[in-house]
């Protein structure tokens, strides 16, 4: 909820600039104003800076009431796995080098839907078996840099990718255009370097050991 909180940070600068927090005047009251005029400009103050918190009160509610549905819910739709993935996904290994040029350090997580046939090596994996590649920028995986994800669609979705989609999701969880529906290159270089995994119906993690 970081945007959440950069609001948050947002509005009470807005406010500390906005409303003078020491209780003097905004500006320097000539000495000639009289007593009434003093008072008067006291009291406007205050009506100003009573404006203010009702305003910062009012922003905040709205923040609440808000935040949740738009702004900070940035999580893409058609983005193939939750937001809330490590809740509802099976993690397949802890943080690892990546095999791949330029992954960086990997954890790789599984849906329900293909988890059992994956972990019992059952090949190929039902239609609905999301993976997701959570990719870092560092040896213990604490800076998020992006996700790939595949999904097994109905037959006939990829035929050239045993119907695998393919999918580039940001660290925000925005889908970026790059695989599936995209450009038909792009979507080949995913494909094209899955492919040697073809014995594991293209997925290039190994299931892990089989008991002992
Ligand atoms: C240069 C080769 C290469 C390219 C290109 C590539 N991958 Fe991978 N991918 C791998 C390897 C190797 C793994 C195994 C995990 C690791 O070592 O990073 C993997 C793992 C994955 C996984 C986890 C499931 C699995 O197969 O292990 C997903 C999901 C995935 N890749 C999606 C994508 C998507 C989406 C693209 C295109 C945007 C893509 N990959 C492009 C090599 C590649």
């Amino acid at each position: 909820m970081d945007c959440r909180r950069n609001l948050l940070a947002f509005l009470s600068l807005g406010g500390a600039t906005s409303a003078p927090s020491h209780g003097k005047p905004w500006l320097p009251l000539p000495s000639r104003l009289t007593g009434v005029a003093a008072r008067t400009e006291t009291r406007r103050s205050l009506l100003v800076r009573r404006a203010v918190v009702t305003g910062r009160l009012l922003a905040l509610a709205a923040l609440a009431t808000l935040a949740p549905l738009s702004g900070c819910a940035t999580w893409d739709t058609e983005a193939f796995f939750p937001e809330d993935y490590q809740q509802r996904f099976t993690k397949l290994h802890n943080c690892k080098k990546s095999a791949h040029p330029t992954g960086d350090h990997v954890v790789v997580w599984i849906n329900d839907i293909g988890r059992d046939a994956f972990t019992q090596r059952q090949f190929p994996l039902p239609q609905g078996t999301v993976l997701v590649k959570t990719q870092y920028s560092d040896s213990a995986c604490s800076r998020l840099s992006r996700y790939t994800a595949m999904e097994k669609g109905a037959p006939g979705d990829a035929p050239d990718a045993n119907d695998w989609l393919f999918q580039l999701v940001d660290e925000r969880g925005g889908v970026r255009d790059c695989c599936s529906g995209g450009d038909p290159t792009a979507e080949s270089s995913c494909v094209g370097c899955h492919t040697p995994c073809v014995n594991s119906d293209l997925v290039c993690t190994a299931p892990p050991a089989a008991g002992p």
